[in-house]
């Protein structure tokens, strides 16, 4: 990799659902990727921080201040960047200032653009970038898929994990037509499955349905792991290599490569 010019590929984790596993699997598969050797950007757009202080940095800015000040000031985007306790994973952090953004950014020119100028020049320095959406199809949001060039679907395997998903596809419809024709889906990714449950069952079954191989063979099992890292502030995967959570990210860090060499 070291040799070859970087274009980092810049995937959005979305699903205006709240609680699906976005946060969850953004960080953990970046790390997953990070320890792989691959240079990994994590860029937190959700007001709640979650990503952030899941890898530890909670309140931390940047020299430059958080994604707020990124998306509405002119400073280099470089100056944004912060290193994590991870080797090769690096993020732009977020906070509760964002809220305000949403309404703020509605008066700036280009406004579903501000997103896709920080990460242009970004692009070269990194082999991947992932952008954490908050749970709605706001500005923010938008400004994510316009500067993605694909968005990974996580799925709570639910009995109603399809509904409001017609929502998302329909704004990337719109996205495509107006300013980023290339956006793709990276992959619709089933999570907390519970394989005791005939519903897990039958809602996969459902999904991989209607969304034929881009659902991702790989399915994140519900796993108390998982759901404790946060708190410590360090990736499951690292926090607890064996559990079955973990092997379930690391094992999708391999199958999204896979896809990529082919
Ligand atoms: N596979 C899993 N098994 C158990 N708990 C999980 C799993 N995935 C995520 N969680 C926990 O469920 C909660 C919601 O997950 P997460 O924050 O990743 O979702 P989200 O889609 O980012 O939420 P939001 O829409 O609020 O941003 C968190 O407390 C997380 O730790
Ligand atoms: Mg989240």
């Amino acid at each position: 990799m070291t040799d070859q010019i970087r274009h980092a590929r810049t995937v959005a984790v979305a699903n205006q659902k709240g609680g699906v596993g976005k946060t969850t699997t953004a960080i953990n598969l970046a790390t997953s990727l990070a320890l792989d050797g691959m240079r990994v950007l994590l860029i937190d757009i959700d007001p709640q921080g979650n990503l952030t202080s899941g890898v530890g940095l909670k309140g931390q800015q940047a020299p430059a201040g958080t994604i707020y000040e990124a998306l509405l000031t002119e400073a280099p985007p470089e100056s944004f960047v912060l290193s994590t306790s991870v080797e090769n994973l690096s993020l732009i952090p977020a906070d509760r200032n964002l809220t305000g953004a949403e309404i703020e950014l509605v008066s700036v020119p280009a406004r579903e653009q501000r997103l896709r100028r920080v990460i242009e020049p970004l692009r070269g320095r990194y082999d991947l970038i992932f952008v954490d959406c908050p749970p709605s199809l706001g500005l923010l949001t938008l400004n994510a898929l316009v500067a993605s060039d694909a968005v990974l679907i996580p799925l709570h395997c639910e009995y109603f994990a399809l509904e409001g998903l017609a929502d998302l596809v329909g704004t990337m419809r719109r996205v495509r037509s107006a300013l980023n024709p290339a956006l793709d889906i990276e992959g619709v990714l089933l999570t907390m499955y519970d394989d005791r449950t005939n519903l897990g069952q039958l809602v996969a079954r459902d999904v991989r349905e209607f969304f034929k191989e881009k659902v991702f063979e790989t399915i994140i099992p519900r796993n108390v792991r998982l759901g404790e890292a946060p708190s410590h502030g360090i990736p499951a995967v690292l926090y607890d290599a064996k559990s079955r959570g973990a092997a379930a990210y690391v094992a999708l860090a391999r199958e999204l490569r896979a896809r990529h060499a082919a």
